[in-house]
């Protein structure tokens, strides 16, 4: 429950053109769970059940622009094409 303090949290604000249900955004966290740059099954998962959560944005972490930008281990790439378009779940 949020205590009185913390009630403007639960209402929702428009920036911009974005619609948010509430005030609260879950923070990047790296989980590190890419496989050789790819998004795997356990990503999606991962941020999918933050998303259902009940925050209003999710925000990804550990996610590289370019391969030469990847400095997490098992971290995302999400530049090149090839990285968005498919992803794998290398076991
Ligand atoms: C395990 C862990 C992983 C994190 N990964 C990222 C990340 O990939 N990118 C980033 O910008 N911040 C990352 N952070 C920082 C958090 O998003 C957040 O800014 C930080 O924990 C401070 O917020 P807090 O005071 O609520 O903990 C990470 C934090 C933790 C604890």
């Amino acid at each position: 429950m949020l205590n009185k303090k913390f009630k403007h949290l639960k209402k929702e604000i428009k920036i911009n053109n974005k619609f948010f249900k509430n005030r609260i955004i879950s923070s990047p966290i790296s989980i590190n769970m890419a496989s050789k740059g790819y998004v795997t099954k356990n990503i999606i998962n991962f941020f999918s059940n933050l998303a259902k959560s009940g925050v209003s944005m999710v925000t990804i972490g550990a996610a590289a622009v370019s391969e030469q930008g990847n400095d997490t281990l098992n971290g995302m790439i999400l530049g090149p094409n090839k990285y968005l378009n498919t992803y794998f779940d290398h076991k």
